[in-house]
């Protein structure tokens, strides 16, 4: 397997020899088309193909998706045949100890030769420069910049690396943050307030200054890889990108700002932030699978558009899992495990279920020691760079394997006890976040699934009766409320059985009142744990129940917890539950669109992703 792509177009000959690229001939739109031909091939078994779509309409460039989005893609990106060996690869650097015995340290310097070769290089041959616009020249609407989803608030670039440089301490950052397209050289600039480029930005507005901003798309895919990684402040993705290439990074001086930028790209926008400048951005179908709503942004203005001679456009969709982001995702949870071990070595692994979006969720195997151990954990996690945006924090022991999702949730199921392995605590929440009252900041929840030490207090069992009949549950949702209607029970072998009920909103019944009601109910009380879904929910399809419950949920508002059960409420929030935020919609493809697609599956040569008609 090639470790090192010079720039995408090795990647995508590669893509293709493997038999992971399809071409799509047939022309088709950046509004909405691509996305939707995207999505049905990110869905496909086994993420379907990379695409490259070479007649867009209105652009002369071709335009390539869905690179990352498989398992095997996602390690043909990343030079490795296993995501795990390039974490154990990641596990030999950060285990350095200082050495011994003169052996050991000789035995050090091929490691120590092999740190230097990760260091970004200068270069003056800068490939992405082959074709300049400047000034008036420029014009992004040559570029086939995708509208991802009906309700997007406009064009936009979705997979972008950015690159700031700090003001206060001369270091470099590249963050994948996406561009709302506003006319010919402005776009927005979507850094999240937690983010590194945001930090950057606060300094140059306390300076007064302008930003140098530049950006490059469509890297070699360790370059577009590293810049969505979460790594501390101020050390270089380049860096990173180098050490998964195995080669330096070759970095051109910008044409029109004081920055660099990988020389092999694809596309270069440069130009600046007006620290004073902020504009409404949004919405866009984001990778939440819901709308993220409008918020004031800074504007990046253009001073240069530069790109190769026959440059491909790359972009990403995201919208409801499993999407192509959800691998790269992927790619982090596993090269991250080694980091995060040398800080806490009791870790042993650690799984984001997509479901969860990445910040919503995270379950840890730990090697528990003493008592509260599990309690600390959570605490780190909520203290520790991006991972403090979870939600949910599960624990498990190391035992307990997180590739296999289903013994995961027996094992927390059979093992808590609701009254006192459940903690809910405040912090910082992702600026994604939509199910919190307020903004940014919110109710956690952790869940405490790791085996009791002899020297803590034995945990309660709920005690599990006879499960009633159907007509019996169905009766009694009927007593309580004529809004539930259909229910489930999943057939899991658990003593915390769970029941799914649908709840059909009227806009004047608060979940709670529902919650209270039903946790009442002696017939309902073999299930300790009650789950309200809005009607229309499959209740069978378990992904779309978990993304409901993971997404909707406000752990101090919509948990209600009594006597050692609980009912969760997972709706939609507004008014009459205390919620006075917007709540985003689903982001779903516009029913034309997606007809028109099907019925050209042929002449796309997408049938193998459409599935039976
Ligand atoms: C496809 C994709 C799009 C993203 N878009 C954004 C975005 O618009 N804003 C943002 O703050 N983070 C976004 N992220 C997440 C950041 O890239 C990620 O948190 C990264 O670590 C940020 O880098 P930084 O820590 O250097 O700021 C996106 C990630 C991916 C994979």
């Amino acid at each position: 397997m090639k470790s090192a792509y010079r720039n995408l177009g090795e990647f995508i000959s590669e893509l293709e020899k493997a038999g992971e690229l399809l071409r799509v001939k047939a022309p088709v739109s950046s509004d909405l088309e691509i996305t939707c031909i995207t999505d049905l091939a990110s869905k496909a078994p086994g993420g379907g193909k990379a695409l490259l779509f070479e007649h867009v309409r209105k652009s002369r460039f071709p335009v390539l998706t869905n690179a990352f989005g498989s398992e095997r893609r996602i390690c043909m990106a990343l030079g490795t045949h296993s995501l795990d060996s390039l974490a154990q690869r990641l596990d030999r650097f950060v285990r350095i100890g200082p050495p011994k015995s003169f052996r050991q340290l000789a035995g050090m310097l091929p490691m120590g030769l092999e740190l230097i070769r990760f260091l970004p290089r200068r270069t003056s041959r800068a490939a992405c420069q082959e074709v300049i616009y400047r000034g008036e020249q420029i014009d992004l609407s040559m570029l086939p910049v995708l509208k991802c989803w009906p309700q997007d608030g406009g064009p936009f670039v979705t997979l972008p690396v950015v690159i700031t440089r700090s003001l206060k301490t001369g270091r470099r950052n590249a963050g994948m943050y996406r561009l709302q397209v506003f006319d010919r050289n402005t776009t927005g600039m979507h850094w999240h307030i937690h983010k590194d480029g945001s930090n950057y930005f606060q300094e140059y507005r306390k300076a007064g200054k302008r930003m140098p901003v530049a950006v490059a798309i469509g890297t070699d895919p360790a370059v577009t890889y590293a810049a969505t990684a979460p790594l501390p402040r101020g050390i270089d993705e380049m860096m990173l990108a180098g050490f998964i290439r195995k080669r330096p990074v070759r970095m051109a001086r910008c044409v029109s700002v004081d920055l660099e930028v990988p020389a092999e790209a694809e596309f270069v926008l440069e130009g600046y932030v007006d620290p004073e400048e902020l504009r409404q951005e949004g919405p866009f179908g984001d990778h939440t699978g819901y709308y993220s709503l409008v918020g004031d942004y800074p504007v990046f203005h253009m001073t240069a558009l530069t790109h190769r001679r026959n440059p491909v456009y790359a972009a990403t969709i995201v919208g409801r899992p499993p999407m192509e982001d959800c691998w790269l995702a992927k790619a982090t949870e596993r090269i991250f495990l080694p980091l995060l071990g040398v800080l806490h070595p009791e870790v042993r692994d650690f799984w984001m279920p997509w479901e969860g979006v990445f910040h919503n969720i995270v379950v840890m195997a730990i090697d528990k020691e003493y008592p509260g151990h599990a309690r600390r954990i959570m605490s780190a996690v909520w203290g520790q760079g991006q991972m403090s945006f979870s939600k949910a924090v599960a624990l498990v022991d190391s035992g307990v394997d997180l590739k296999n999702p289903r013994k995961v949730m027996e094992t927390i199921l059979n093992r808590v006890d609701l009254e006192s392995d459940l903690y809910i605590t405040e912090g910082v929440l992702d600026v994604l976040d939509h199910s919190a009252p307020d903004p940014l900041f919110g109710a956690k929840i952790g869940i405490d699934a790791t085996s009791r030490r002899p020297d803590e207090r034995p945990r309660l069992k709920h005690a599990a009766g006879q499960i009633p009949a159907d007509e019996v549950i169905e009766k009694t949702l009927n007593n309580t409320s004529a809004l539930l209607s259909a229910f489930h029970a999943p057939p899991l072998d658990v003593c915390n059985r769970l029941l799914l009920i649908s709840f059909a909103k009227d806009g004047r019944t608060p979940g709670l009142t529902l919650s209270e009601r039903l946790l009442r109910k002696r017939v309902l009380k073999t299930f300790s744990i009650l789950v309200l879904l809005d009607a229309g929910i499959d209740l069978r399809d378990y992904s779309l129940v978990l993304w409901k419950v993971f997404n909707n949920v406000d752990p101090r508002r919509d948990i209600l917890r009594q006597g050692g059960r609980l009912a969760i409420d997972a709706t939609r929030k507004s008014a009459e539950d205390g919620h006075t935020r917007p709540w985003p919609d689903d982001i779903e493809m516009a029913p034309e669109v997606a007809e028109s697609v099907r019925k050209r599956a042929k002449e796309l040569g997408i049938e193998e992703f459409c599935g039976p008609f």
